[in-house]
């Protein structure tokens, strides 16, 4: 048996919590995986990495980041802190060496992203490729089985912003949540409309901030809940639509809310082709919607359950039809990213897939400061 890989995380909010469950149920699905330890975790809450520490059995707690930098300890590190930090805290853990598993969308701008390029091995959270039904449509595009793509719509709703009391996190400031909803659910969308769909060549779009003023956060305040303190100007966009010209000619559509009353978690595509079509809803993460045929017109469309056949689903459930959950999409993305570190070349999405979103989230802002189509070729 090889030694563990010793394992930091940085930040333990939702996703540090999410990436420490990650790794400690990975060896329970994998066991063919490198063997990891966690060794320490960082969080500048006074109190929250000593209680994670004692919760799931991490060596050592500290408040201070930089205190897992030079540690011999430490190989690889979840970052999983909000978006202003990810551009200074993934560069210097790249110059220390250190492997890299970073949330999306990893920092403000595709120049954040390209700064954190390193000799290490870098995964990135785009979590909704990892569901099986959407590897199952992969494989369905890629066969042909819908034809030539014509036309998809692709949408990212949520409510999670929508309460006007909602507290003035930094999700909501320019210099620390950066553009949004176009790098909170933009991102996964345009990972996803990449992974299923092809290159971008060229966008357009509009944005909207539909509540422009919240309450500022008090001692008390927890993540989305009401913020209790004084007014404060909301920077970033709520909202966002687009339309996409893809290099293979296909068009799409593009949006994401996080100010929609009545949508919980409403991420999804539809996908058209010349001979078909094909329907997923993150809600329905399991199931497909596949019409195949040659009818053309009146075609019907089937409900096909993910099956162990389909991307990872046959390492959590020996049979189609048992529901997966969120959290197993981090499983998966564990096993990859130290994979990755085991075998030295990538699994699963990387660095650079996070530059090419990020590159297309900068286009998007363009195209809304310009008012038209901005290409990205080149
Ligand atoms: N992949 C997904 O589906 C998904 C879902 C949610 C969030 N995210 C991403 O994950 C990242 C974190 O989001 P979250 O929802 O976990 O946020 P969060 O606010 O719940 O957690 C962030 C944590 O970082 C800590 N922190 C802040 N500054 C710090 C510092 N200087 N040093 C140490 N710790 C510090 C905070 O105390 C907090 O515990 C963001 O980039 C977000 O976009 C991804």
């Amino acid at each position: 048996m090889s030694e563990p890989i010793g394992i930091g995380v940085v930040g333990f909010g939702w996703m540090g919590r999410v990436h420490t469950q990650a790794y400690a149920r990975m060896p329970h699905h994998y066991p063919q995986a490198p063997p990891l330890a966690l060794v320490a975790v960082a969080d500048d809450v006074p109190g929250r990495a000593v209680d994670a520490a004692a919760r799931y059995g991490f060596d050592r707690a500290t408040q201070d980041w930089r205190d897992l930098l030079d540690d011999p300890g430490i190989q690889a590190v979840s970052i999983t802190l909000p978006n202003f930090l990810h551009r200074e805290v993934g560069s210097a853990f790249a110059a220390a060496g250190k492997h890299i598993w970073i949330e999306k969308p990893v920092g403000l701008s595709a120049d954040d992203a390209r700064a954190i390029r390193g000799e290490v091995q870098v995964a990135v959270g785009f979590n909704y490729r990892n569901a099986p039904a959407v590897e199952k449509a992969r494989e369905l595009l890629r066969a042909g089985r819908i034809g030539r793509v014509t036309h998809a719509r692709f949408r990212l709703l949520s409510d999670y912003a929508a309460h006007p009391e909602g507290a003035l996190s930094w999700r909501f400031e320019r210099d620390r949540g950066g553009n949004g909803v176009l790098g909170d659910l933009g991102s996964h969308g345009i990972d996803l409309i990449r992974h299923l769909l092809g290159e971008i060549d060229a966008v357009v779009a509009d944005t909207a901030i539909f509540i422009p003023s919240r309450p500022r956060p008090t001692a008390t305040t927890k993540g989305h809940q009401r913020g209790g303190g004084e007014p404060g100007p909301v920077e970033n966009q709520d909202w966002l639509g687009a339309l996409l010209r893809l290099t293979s000619g296909a068009r799409v559509s593009l949006e994401a809310s996080r100010v929609a009353v009545a949508e919980q978690n409403n991420y999804g595509f539809e996908i058209h082709g010349t001979a078909g079509a094909l329907f997923w809803d993150f809600r329905r993460m399991g199931e497909l919607g596949v019409s195949t045929g040659d009818s053309y017109q009146d075609e019907p469309v089937r409900t096909v359950f993910a099956g162990p056949l389909d991307g990872e689903y046959g390492t959590f459930q020996p049979g189609a039809g048992i529901a997966m959950g969120y959290d197993d999409l981090k499983v998966i993305e564990a096993y990859r990213f130290l994979r990755s570190i085991a075998d030295g070349r990538p699994y699963g999405a990387t660095l650079d897939d996070a530059i090419r979103s990020a590159e297309a989230l900068d286009a998007l802002e363009r195209s809304v400061a310009t008012g038209g189509w901005v290409s990205l070729a080149g």
